[in-house]
């Protein structure tokens, strides 16, 4: 008779244990290494580091694993999402800040290396300031979190993970 395989025993969130992680990157633009300091009345209390740390702890619950990345510089984050790219990342968690109203290169190098993204605003911008109505990335993304503090990035994980799961 012959053995039939056994399967390998999924994760808490369906994946399987002997499947190579999922590799995701986060990526903060520009101001938000100020998390935590900066008008906490909009963006709230805690710091950068503590936001990566959920963020990554979120990752690790499903399967997969991110590694968080901040730059304030507009080139810095094109080359991150370049390299992405050839280090097999299969997706990016972005909030790219102030450049998300004005990046047409941030959104040449997403639409360049084809990498599903989740877009993240901690406040919600659509109830803010007319210039941050406009999102040059929004139409390429996978899916936008907007206004939910930054309990958002635990949500755009969750999201991103789902969807590359379901292929
Ligand atoms: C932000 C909103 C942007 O308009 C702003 O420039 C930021 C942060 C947010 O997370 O709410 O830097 O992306």
């Amino acid at each position: 008779m012959t053995a039939t395989p056994t399967p390998a025993a999924p994760g808490r969130a369906g994946l399987a244990q002997d499947d190579i992680a999922m590799k995701l990157l986060l990526i903060n633009g520009p101001n938000l290494n100020l998390l935590g300091l900066r008008e906490p009345a909009t963006y709230g209390h805690a710091t950068l580091a503590e936001v990566e740390r959920a963020a990554a702890a979120e990752a690790a619950r499903m399967g997969a694993e991110l590694a968080p990345w901040q730059s304030n510089h507009e080139g810095a984050i094109v080359e991150r999402i370049h390299a992405a790219h050839t280090e097999g990342v299969a997706g990016i968690v972005i909030n790219a800040g102030a450049y998300t109203h004005t990046s047409i290169a941030i959104r040449d190098a997403l639409a360049a290396t084809a990498l599903p993204f989740v877009e993240v605003h901690i406040s919600n911008v659509h109830a803010r300031e007319p210039f941050r109505h406009r999102s040059y990335l929004s139409a390429m993304a996978a899916g936008i979190v907007v206004g939910f503090g930054v309990d958002g990035y635990r949500l755009a994980v969750q999201g991103l993970v789902r969807r590359l799961s379901a292929g």
